[in-house]
């Protein structure tokens, strides 16, 4: 099924755009509003806080999540790393609703999550891509992602698909709640696929970013701030997992505080800059690590660009700029595996879904 591909994972790179436009169908009535399950809703507008639990790749969509529910519906989030968040258990709300994001419904430590709240009684909707599957059969409600199946080890469309569930999810609970809204997600979102694409037909430039910067470092940095940070962490995860470079995503004002002892000559840092406020601050980051030898590459949104960023993606809504921003990042991770002649849909000692907490 992978067709003329070479591998899954470019596939499903490719098929982003695809999988966002499926989505705005999907959620999209006759009037061109929303679409979302009347009780979802409800239980939405019910809740005193909301208690993201995820996974890797999912987890990234949870912090992404975070913001979007937090300045859209102004209710506050929190979002957990599955395995950490039954030894770590923060006080709970008097509502609270968890929402479970996992690509394959079936990862462990996020049952084990799902277990626990249900006998404690509490809500739960599960956020996947495969509708029946235990986390989507044992709560209370499911939103399908409708990526389509994700078959590469290192998840790509589906979190990007994650995120756009979020976002019309979150302003969903807005309109409910009788907040003003001039951002329509769906119109967002179609946006969104257009800038996807356009990043998708430049391959060649990724290709010679992962030659230039990845072909033989043993280690990359991703610096960003703000919602960009949460993307760098994305970044970092995808490159570590198919090209086994070691990659690490900070937070740029966080560099200063230790990790720039680890700079040295030539070593590769990928800042990503998609917000206005943070453009200035982000690109004072970057001056300290060039100053310390470092070889920078930054991927900036149009309008916020300067003379020598290494790449500039197309403008979208701030809300959904970490739909965007990624994907030249995986596209990267992508080459970066293929130059060191890695087996990229299925890197080593990982499976697809992880089924042991
Ligand atoms: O199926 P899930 O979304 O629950 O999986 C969670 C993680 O295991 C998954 O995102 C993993 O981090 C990916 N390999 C990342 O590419």
């Amino acid at each position: 099924e992978k067709g003329t591909y070479p591998h899954f994972m470019l596939k499903e790179i490719d098929e982003q755009p695809f999988v966002i436009r499926n989505i705005i169908s999907k959620y999209k009535d006759e009037n061109e509003d929303i679409k979302l399950d009347e009780d979802i809703r409800q239980t939405m507008l019910d809740a005193d806080r909301i208690y993201i639990i995820a996974a890797g790749t999912s987890y990234h969509a949870g912090l992404v999540g975070k913001q979007l529910i937090e300045r859209i519906a102004n209710k506050p989030v929190e979002t957990h790393i599955a395995s950490e968040f039954l030894y770590n258990m923060p006080l709970l709300s008097e509502k609270p609703l968890f929402i479970f994001i996992s690509q394959s419904g079936e990862t462990a430590d996020s049952r084990g999550v799902l277990v626990a709240v249900k006998e404690l009684g509490h809500k739960a909707l599960t956020i996947t891509n495969v509708p029946g599957s235990t986390l989507s059969r044992e709560a209370d409600y499911t939103l399908h992602t409708y990526a389509g199946p994700e078959i590469a080890v290192a998840s790509t469309k589906a979190y990007t698909a994650q995120m756009a569930v979020l976002a019309i999810l979150a302003v969903d609970t807005a309109k409910a709640a009788g907040l003003k809204m001039d951002f329509n997600p769906l119109q967002e979102l179609a946006i969104v696929a257009n800038a996807m694409e356009t990043l998708t037909d430049k391959k060649d430039k990724m290709e010679k970013i992962a030659r230039d910067y990845l072909s033989v470092s043993r280690n990359c940095f991703f610096i960003g701030r703000a919602i960009d940070y949460y993307v760098c962490l994305e970044g970092a995860l995808k490159l570590k997992e198919i090209s086994y470079i070691q990659a690490e995503g900070f937070a740029g004002g966080e560099l200063k505080h230790g990790t720039i002892a680890l700079i040295e000559e030539g070593t590769p840092v990928i800042g990503v800059v998609t917000q206005h406020h943070v453009n200035l601050s982000i690109r004072g980051n970057m001056k300290e690590v060039v100053a310390r030898g470092a070889s920078p590459c930054m991927i900036s949104m149009e309008g916020l660009a300067e003379g020598d960023d290494a790449l500039v993606i197309p403008h979208v809504h701030e809300y959904l700029t970490p739909l965007v921003s990624v994907v030249p990042l995986q596209l990267i991770s992508y080459y970066a595996a293929l130059h060191r002649n890695c087996d990229v849909d299925k890197p080593r000692n990982l499976a697809k879904s992880v089924t042991v907490e």
